[in-house]
């Protein structure tokens, strides 16, 4: 197992500075790269805000957040990671913009690195191919709001070593998640199952089964969800349900897996969800009202 002291993290959005957060707070040393000097300042601020909650609730003391926000380094040049032994990407899912994105992260990279990606949908044995070394590249799948979701989906490639896994193990299980291993195939395992179900939701809105408050109480209510399918569809932002439904019915080509026509212009139109203030629910009133 590689020994890794310095976690990289491309990528300050959403899934990234929840994964510098979990990285830091579990004692490792963080760099945080995003292009964007204004993500990288806005996920300082969700990290301390979140640490915030945990010490607020005395299950972290104020001297151990201050140390584990000290643990992470914001860079604005992707050169920075590499001083990391593991760097984790964490970028929108685009395959196009990933790999260009590789293209600067891979000579930056350390040599004996692993390199690791959180896409959602995207084939890990493609990505991998990418990396300087495929036998030292693995998905490591985080879910949102990754510092308390416990689950890390592990995905091999290919060519992914048993070295590169056992190490990626190793280091979520210090994390705090539990580790499932699922196949290098479209979505994974907890995207395949819950990202038509959303998809469907939408359907449902769009054929007027119910209004989305209904939709989303009914799921709640009636089949215990924490949140409704809409609301969640909104946190997990629609840009990405739409980018990992398009992925499965690429890759899959079976019409169930076809992106509901609403949910395409809801993402023509920039309405994303939580993360651009409006989705299936307008975010700047108290409570969120429904838009449609
Ligand atoms: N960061 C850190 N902690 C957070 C948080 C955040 N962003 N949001 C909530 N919390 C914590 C709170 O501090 C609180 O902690 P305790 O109960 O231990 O004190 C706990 O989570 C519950 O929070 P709240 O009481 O504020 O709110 P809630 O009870 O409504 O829970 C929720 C919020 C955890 C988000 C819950 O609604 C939930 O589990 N929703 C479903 C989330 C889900 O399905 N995620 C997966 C999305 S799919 C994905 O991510 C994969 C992909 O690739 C698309």
């Amino acid at each position: 197992m590689a020994d890794i002291v310095t976690i990289g993290v491309v990528g300050a959005g959403l899934m990234g500075n929840g994964i510098a957060h979990v990285a830091a707070q579990a004692g490792y040393r963080v760099i945080l790269h995003d292009a964007y000097p204004d993500a990288l300042k806005r996920a300082q601020e969700t990290i301390a805000k979140n640490m915030g909650r945990e010490v607020k609730r005395e299950r972290l003391s104020e001297a151990d957040r201050d140390a584990a926000l000290g643990r992470i380094q914001a860079a604005d040049d992707v050169s920075a990671v590499g001083e990391a032994e593991l760097v984790i990407e964490a970028v929108t899912e685009n395959l196009d913009l990933k790999l260009k994105l590789y293209e600067q992260i891979v000579p930056a990279l350390k040599s004996g690195a692993i390199f690791a990606s959180n896409t959602s949908s995207i084939s890990i044995t493609r990505l991998g191919a990418a990396a300087p070394d495929p036998a030292r590249f693995i998905g490591v799948h985080f879910f949102n709001p990754v510092p308390v979701m416990k689950l890390v989906e592990l995905i091999r490639g290919m060519a992914t070593s048993d070295e590169t896994y056992e190490t990626l193990k190793n280091v979520v299980t210090q994390f705090g998640k539990i580790p499932i291993d699922a196949k290098d195939s479209p979505g994974f395992i907890v995207n395949r199952i819950l990202c038509p179900m959303l998809n469907e939701a939408a359907f449902a809105v769009l054929e007027g089964l119910g209004t989305i408050e209904s939709i989303d109480a009914g799921m709640k209510l009636g089949a215990a969800h924490p949140m409704g399918p809409l609301a969640l569809s909104d946190y997990v932002g629609l840009d990405t349900l739409l980018a990992v439904m398009q992925v499965l019915h690429r890759e899959l080509g079976e019409d169930k897996y076809r992106p509901c026509p609403l949910l395409v212009k809801l993402v023509e139109a920039g309405w994303l969800g939580v993360k651009s203030g409006r989705g299936f629910y307008d975010y700047s009133q108290q409570p969120p009202t429904p838009t449609l």
